[in-house]
């Protein structure tokens, strides 16, 4: 992957984010298309939406949570598919300032964001499900679609004129829309003149060029960043994110979803960081403004995690230098390689293959307890190592080397990496 430019290395240096879809299906609780899932009445669901009042939202507090669950950096859905919006738009009054709720949310949360040192995202959904313009599209409604991308553009435009310093603008419901139908390449400009530094990402439909559809919603050729979704694949030509839902499957909040747990969430993030990307994890607030608390608990025990272990996660590049798929994930920095274990056996000694690099130290972190070593023809045979790991989550070794650690051919080659 070519090196990002010096504006964007906050953004790999972060490694972990924020996801928030939150918006008035969250009163209804069952996620976030709900409008379009379940086929509702648009009227009734937007009577409903306009009655929204979310009185126990406080943007201080989930940038408190956020801020001690270890992320850097932070995306607000300023607007979903059912094209209600939370800020004070001149171009419609669907939103949170002129309805009920009487609030500019994303003022609100970019402000209270910014404050508690928090990097400020805008989700903004092109396709809006309220517009006939929309679903017809350039061709069948050659007018209706030109008012309805000028509205997107006038927003966009709003966005980033009127709330401060934006370090990312994360499109999204472009489908079935291409990148030319949108006007990409004018908003990007636009992004670009109001926000020198932001970061765009690659969700603008796919650009007529690129053949098929396959990739619904993204553009191969635009945006600075790709967006895996619900799998964590490296995009080998730029930035990557992967966004993860914190429950099983819905964003927006979904009443009596399962959530997975603090280690399933954090072996995202360390899945992510070894393959040399970012996680964006979601979390759905409720219809009062509430972060749900199962996602609250499973935040901040990965943000006591980090604490202790952050090191193998922010500022890392990723790494595949020691066979060690079986056990966990190992990412880089500068000449530190760090072993990151999903589960720890007890065992006293522990066998590495396929490091080149001298080791000069072995530590575990969370205890710092240094350990003995030995290094053989490509093999690191660690000793000493504790019958109990000294986390609850996932236990990290620091082998620090006398440079950067390289594999050997057998590890740069690697061929198959298995069922983990
Ligand atoms: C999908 C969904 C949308 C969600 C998004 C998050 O595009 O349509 O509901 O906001 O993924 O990446």
């Amino acid at each position: 992957m070519p090196e990002p430019p010096d504006r964007w290395k906050w953004f790999s240096e972060s490694r972990f984010g924020l996801f928030i879809h939150w918006g008035p299906y969250a009163a209804l609780g069952r996620g976030e298309q709900v409008l379009y899932r379940e086929h509702l009445d648009q009227r009734e669901y937007a009577e409903a939406a306009c009655a929204w009042r979310p009185c126990s939202f406080d943007a201080e507090r989930w940038a408190d949570v956020a801020r001690r669950a270890g992320v850097k950096y932070a995306v607000l859905t300023t607007r979903h598919h059912d094209g209600y919006c939370l800020w004070d738009s001149r171009h419609t009054d669907y939103t949170s300032a002129a309805q009920a709720a009487k609030r500019d949310f994303v003022k609100e949360f970019a402000e209270a964001f910014r404050a508690a040192g928090l990097r400020v995202g805008f989700y903004y959904s092109l396709g809006d499900w309220r517009i006939p313009g929309f679903w017809e599209g350039p061709g069948r409604n050659p007018e209706g679609w030109g008012i309805f991308r000028q509205y997107v553009h006038d927003q966009v435009r709003e966005l980033l004129s009127n709330y401060g310093r934006v370090d990312v603008l994360w499109f999204d419901g472009a489908w079935p829309h291409t990148a030319e139908d949108w006007g990409a390449q004018e908003i990007i400009e636009m992004a670009r003149g109001l926000q020198p530094e932001i970061l765009i990402n690659n969700r603008f439909g796919p650009s007529k060029e690129e053949p098929g559809m396959g990739e619904v919603n993204r553009s191969l050729k635009l945006g600075d960043f790709g967006t895996p979704e619900h799998e964590i694949t490296a995009d080998p030509n730029r930035l990557w994110e992967s966004c993860q839902v914190s429950t099983w499957r819905l964003w927006g909040y979904t009443a009596g979803e399962r959530w997975r747990g603090a280690d399933v969430l954090l072996d995202t993030l360390c899945q992510s960081a070894h393959k040399g990307g970012n996680l964006l994890l979601n979390v759905g607030p409720d219809a009062e403004g509430h972060f749900p608390s199962k996602f609250v608990e499973r935040a901040l025990r990965i943000g006591r995690w980090l604490q202790s272990h952050g090191e193998a996660i922010y500022g890392t590049q990723g790494g595949d230098v020691t066979e060690f798929v079986t056990r966990g994930w190992q990412t880089v920095r500068d000449n530190c390689l760090y072993l990151i274990f999903r589960f720890w056996e007890g065992g006293r000694e522990l066998r590495l293959a396929d490091l080149m690099t001298s080791v000069c130290r072995a530590t575990l972190l969370g205890s710092n307890q240094e350990l003995e070593f030995a290094q053989e023809e490509g093999e690191l045979i660690l000793r000493g190592l504790p019958n109990q790991p000294p986390t609850d989550l996932f236990p990290v070794i620091r082998l620090e080397c006398s440079g950067r650690p390289e594999s050997n051919e057998w590890g740069k080659d690697r061929l198959w990496q298995g069922d983990p």
